[in-house]
């Protein structure tokens, strides 16, 4: 189809402009009015949603309260990018360094085309650009307390995010349980400081926050039923005293990662018995606390397997690459607790997999933008088969 060539060059340009002016999680005001602007130019209906986020809807044919939903996300990250581009970011100290913007503008473009194709999609065909996913609530979160799918029969969700470790041209898939939920753990162990000479006259939080530290691991080794991969790290301890001086208290944050509700909800009261009691023992206080994060992201088996066929169908069966759990986090999980739902990537490590592309998360990262090619037409096969 012409339109799609048409729509990746589209795509490009889309992804520089949002790249060149990359805005955090919740501040994605000048993205958001991008998006509903080049919306409207293409005659688009839509709608605000989550505060700076763009629901776009296309009524189709047939059976209007039938959906499916086409899921990106819009933030960047607090990253100095220094990746020498020409659209580099002119936000300093902000960086789209997770690809979104490759996510933004391959679904703004595919929606161009699927609005001038629209009698040949089935039912209602929604286009969710999505905030804040880097950052608790998460977007996906806020979306969903708006019901914007309610009264519709929703047979698909689909998200995609690039993958620095494929090659361009490929898509990677695993069904069921992909990603991990993610909670972030905050402690505070309450003691006595003073004189570090005479501890016998204090409550030293310090030997207790350690103790705690090495006894919470036993949640991962000893409480947890192996068929779950479990992570807790704590990754910030805070002991503001001297080398002779005991502080009053240490403050110490992580995280807690896992794949099942059920374990989450019992690993936390474990975590919170194992601070308290341990802090008991060593004769000090402690208070947890434990801020709901994003539940995991388990991909629709039935879904899954349709996707994976469809994409064979259209790029090859040796474009589809089976993926390893991966405990990082995506706010995607709150769509899959509640739709049939699929999480995908798409590699961006260039057409041989060889290029040095840098990692997610850095001010390197550079990813393959030939692999938008993939990105837009892989949505529209979806949008017209699914
Ligand atoms: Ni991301």
């Amino acid at each position: 189809m012409a339109e799609a060539a048409s729509a990746v060059a589209k795509a490009v340009e889309y992804r520089r402009h949002i790249h060149k002016h990359p805005e955090l999680s919740f501040k994605e005001v000048e993205t958001c009015a991008y998006v509903a602007g080049m919306l409207e130019e293409n005659g688009i209906e839509y709608r605000k949603i989550a505060g700076t986020g763009v629901l776009a809807r296309i009524e189709g044919r047939g059976d209007l309260k039938s959906a499916v939903v086409l899921r990106a996300d819009m933030d960047a990250l607090p990253v100095h990018e220094a990746t020498g581009y020409d659209f580099a970011s002119c936000n300093d100290g902000v960086m789209h360094a997770c690809g979104h913007d490759m996510h933004t503008a391959a679904l703004l473009a595919a929606m161009t085309v699927i609005n001038r194709y629209r009698d040949c999609i089935e039912g209602t065909l929604f286009g969710l650009f999505q905030p804040g996913e880097e950052i608790n609530p998460g977007g996906a979160s806020l979306v969903l307390k708006e019901h914007p799918f309610d009264g519709y029969d929703v047979r698909a969700v689909i998200g995609e995010h690039v993958d620095p470790d494929l090659p361009t041209g490929t898509f990677g898939f695993r069904e069921g349980k992909y990603m991990a939920s993610s909670d972030e753990i905050r402690i505070t162990v309450n003691g006595e400081g003073g004189h570090a000479a005479l501890p016998h006259r204090l409550k030293d939080p310090v030997v207790a926050a350690a103790a705690i530290i090495t006894a919470l691991q036993q949640v991962v080794s000893r409480n947890t039923n192996p068929d779950v991969p479990t992570v807790v790290s704590i990754g910030r301890v805070v002991a503001d005293g001297s080398t002779n001086v005991i502080p009053d208290s240490v403050f110490m944050a992580g995280t807690l990662r896992t794949f099942d509700e059920d374990w989450r909800a019992k690993s936390k009261e474990r975590i919170c018995r194992i601070v308290e009691s341990v802090a008991d023992a060593y004769g000090v206080s402690a208070h947890v606390d434990i801020s709901k994060g994003f539940p995991s992201v388990v991909n629709d088996p039935e879904l899954t397997s349709k996707v994976v066929s469809l994409m064979s169908g259209m790029f090859g069966s040796d474009s589809v690459v089976p993926l390893a759990i991966r405990p990082t986090a995506e706010d995607f999980g709150f769509y899959t607790q509640l739709y049939p739902a699929v999480f995908y990537r798409f590699g961006v490590g260039g057409r041989l997999g060889d290029r040095n592309v840098g990692r997610l998360h850095t001010s390197l990262f550079d990813p393959d933008e030939e692999a938008l090619e993939f990105a837009v037409t892989g949505l529209l096969n979806l949008a017209f088969n699914l």
